[in-house]
Formats: structure tokens, sequence, C-alpha cells
């Protein structure tokens, strides 16, 4: 009988499940909104992305359904050959305007757009200077790019400088931070850090992901919150959260955009959105501009949401945006945590190492615009509730 050559597979599972750590995925059963059902439980839902209830905004709905029926269902190539629809293009001057850049790409997803921009437009001669805290899509693609990777202690510019200034005059660097970090909700150095790539002509990124449609005018994201407009050169962002859709961006010079339509790998070899992805995009965008209301819900919300996990005791870290994680140390700590919750009507995901260091695992949770204050405050009746029970307060 052939041996199971992935056999080791299910002894690392085994592990898992043996330290409490193993994840069943969860299964929405309705749609992504504030309060939805989950497995079959109704529960207020405190672990999308989905900031301003745009995933179910009719305008957005209309449009995607319009385009299905203008345009199909799939662009049926990739871009550089038959994939490029007029759409595609719209929403691209769509976001440079947004941006305020002079050009910028869409790809596939945000992961698509980092991993495929750094990779290429830095080689083995380059130094990429980078958060520790930066997401595995910019890890990923700094290693594929095969450049030098200096790892900073988080938000630690003064570190990225001795890193920096020890350089060889003339080696091409870039200085990479997120916006807002994912999991722990606070912003990147990126004033900062655009001083220190000015000062030694570094190319400054930020993916700016979890701040588009959050913060800056309009939701334009950390680069106009800190007004460091013309200072930062790689402007990352996602489709896939605030913006309620699919799908990741770069905007920046139309050098910078022209360099990435001929060598950026995902850009190259995936295939292009369906048109509906593109036309909800766009309509996304004028929602933004036309819809202030929906962000100032939204950080209303955040306030009274943390104010409220403060007042109970929780350790909510350092965060500075919407997205609250409430910190409790052991992996099988948040993860029951997170289980009790869940059975109580609140679904917000534990979340353990790898994706956060060992001994801070955590609940991460955020709230929407959508979300009513009897969402939140049921909430936070039930992190009251099974807080004390598991002694987390
Ligand atoms: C900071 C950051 N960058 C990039 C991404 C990837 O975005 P997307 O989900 O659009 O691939 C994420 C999402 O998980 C993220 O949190």
């Amino acid at each position: 009988m052939r041996q199971d050559p992935l056999g080791y597979l299910a002894t690392e599972l085994q592990a898992l499940h043996d330290q409490g750590l193993y994840r069943r995925l969860r299964v929405l059963d309705d749609e992504q909104k504030a309060r939805t059902s989950i497995d079959g439980r109704s529960v207020v839902n405190l672990s999308s992305n989905n900031y301003l209830g745009l995933t179910t905004h009719p305008r957005l709905r209309e449009r995607a359904l319009a385009a299905v029926e203008a345009f199909g269902v799939g662009s049926g190539s990739v871009r550089t050959i038959a994939g490029t629809m007029r759409i595609h293009i719209e929403l691209e001057r769509k976001l440079a305007a947004f941006k305020k850049t002079e050009a910028a790409v869409v790809f596939q997803s945000g992961f698509a757009a980092n991993a495929g921009t750094v990779s290429s437009i830095l080689g083995r001669d380059a130094v990429i200077v980078s958060d520790e805290l930066n997401h595995a899509s910019i890890i990923d693609g700094a290693r594929l790019s095969r450049a030098t990777i200096k790892v900073f202690p988080h938000r630690d510019v003064a570190a990225a400088r001795r890193i920096v200034s020890e350089l060889p005059r003339g080696t091409r660097t870039l200085i990479i931070t997120d916006g807002v970090f994912s999991m722990d909700g606070d912003l990147g150095a990126v004033p900062a850090l655009c001083d220190l790539a000015d000062e030694f002509g570094c190319i400054m990124m930020v993916d700016d992901a979890h701040a588009s449609g959050v913060f800056g005018r309009q939701g334009r994201g950390t680069v106009d919150h800190f007004d460091m407009h013309g200072r930062v050169d790689v402007q990352v962002g996602t489709l896939s959260k605030a913006i309620g859709a699919l799908g990741g961006y770069v905007a920046g010079s139309r050098a910078l955009i022209e360099f990435l339509y001929h060598r950026a790998r995902p850009f190259l070899f995936s295939t292009s959105h369906p048109p509906a992805v593109a036309a909800t995009c766009l309509a996304a965008i004028e929602v933004l501009e036309e819809e202030p209301q929906l962000i100032e819900r939204l950080w209303d919300n955040t306030r009274f949401f943390r104010a409220g996990l403060q007042e109970l005791g929780f350790n909510t870290g350092s965060s500075e945006s919407p997205i609250t994680p409430v910190i409790v140390g052991e992996g099988a700590r948040a993860m029951a945590l997170s289980d009790r919750l869940f059975e109580k009507g609140v679904f917000a995901q534990g979340i353990g190492f790898p994706t956060v260091p060992q001994g801070k695992a955590r609940v991460r949770t955020i709230v929407t615009a959508t979300h009513s204050r009897e969402d939140l405050q049921f909430a936070l009746d039930a992190f009251s509730a099974v807080g004390s029970e598991l002694g987390v307060i």
C-alpha cells in the first residue's frame, strides 16, 4: 500500500488540536453585515473589515448587477493580453484622482499588489527596511525580490535610521510600513519615515489597506491623514476592506505604474477582475465622496466601543483605528474567549501565533459604521460576562 507522503501534515494538525489552536472555519449563512448569521447563530459581527457597510450598499449592488448585464461575468484574460476592459481603466483613473497621484494600477487583491510591487521594483542589489509588524504580503514580496531585508522594531524610527545610515552610499533602499497595522490597529510612523526617506534618498512605500476608507479626507488613507502627499512614492490600498468588494491597487507616478504593467507578476500572469468587481469599486469611491456620514459613524462607534472595553478593564493595546485588540496572552485563552463570546452571540475572532507574537494572543474586534448602539452594547455586555468568567478582567 502506498504510504501517504503528506502524512506529516496530519501530525502537525494534531499538534494544533492538542494546543487548543485548531480553527474550524466559521461559515457565514447571510450577508456580510453588522448583525448576521454565522454557523446558524445570530451574532453581532466584530470580525469583518467591512468598515463602512459597503458590502451591502444598494448603489454598489445595482452597479455590480448592471455590469454583469452589460459585460458578462468574467474578463477572460490577464490584463496584458485581452483582459483590460474599459471599466478597469476607468477604475484606475478614478483611484489615481482619489489618491491624488499621476496614475494607479489595480491588482486582483491587496496581497497581490504588495507582493507584486515589492518583488518587481527591487532586486538583489537593493535593501528593504521594513517594520517588524508589516503585513505578510510585504514580507513575501520582499523575499521574492531577493533584496536584503532589514527589519526594524515596530514603529522604531531611530532604529530604522541606524539601519539606513549604515548602508553604503547609493544603495537602492525601500522604507516600508503599513499605514494601519492590522492586528494592533495602531498607525505606522509615516511622517518620520518620510523624513528619513527624504534625508537618505530612499523609496518610501505605505500599505494603506486598513486605512483606505477610514483615515484621511473622505477615506483617502494615512498619506492624506498625515498630509504626506508627494512624499510617499508607492501607495498601496485594498478594495477588499472598506471598499467592500475585492482587489488591491498601487498609486504613484506614471513611470511606477507603467513599470508595474510590464513587470509585476500578478498583473502579468493572473486574470483581471470580473467587470462587476471594477464597477462595484467605482461606485464605492463615489459613495466615499458623497456620504461622509458613513466615516463619521464609523469613528463614533469606534470611540464608544473602545471606551466600553477599557472601562471593563480589558487590555486594548495601543490602537488608534477601528481595529481594537483585546489582548489576553496565551493562544488557548484567546480562542476560549472567542468561543464563549460566540456562544453568547458575538463573533470576534481569536488570533494567536504565528499571526501575532507568542504571548500576545488576542481577540480582535472591528466595529463598523453600520453597528447600532444596541449591537455594540450587546457585545460589551457579552465581553463583560465572558471576561469575568475566564478571569481576563
Ligand atoms: C495590512 C494589509 N495589507 C494587505 C492586505 C491584503 O489585502 P487583500 O485582502 O485585499 O488581499 C491585508 C489584508 O489582509 C492587510 O491587512
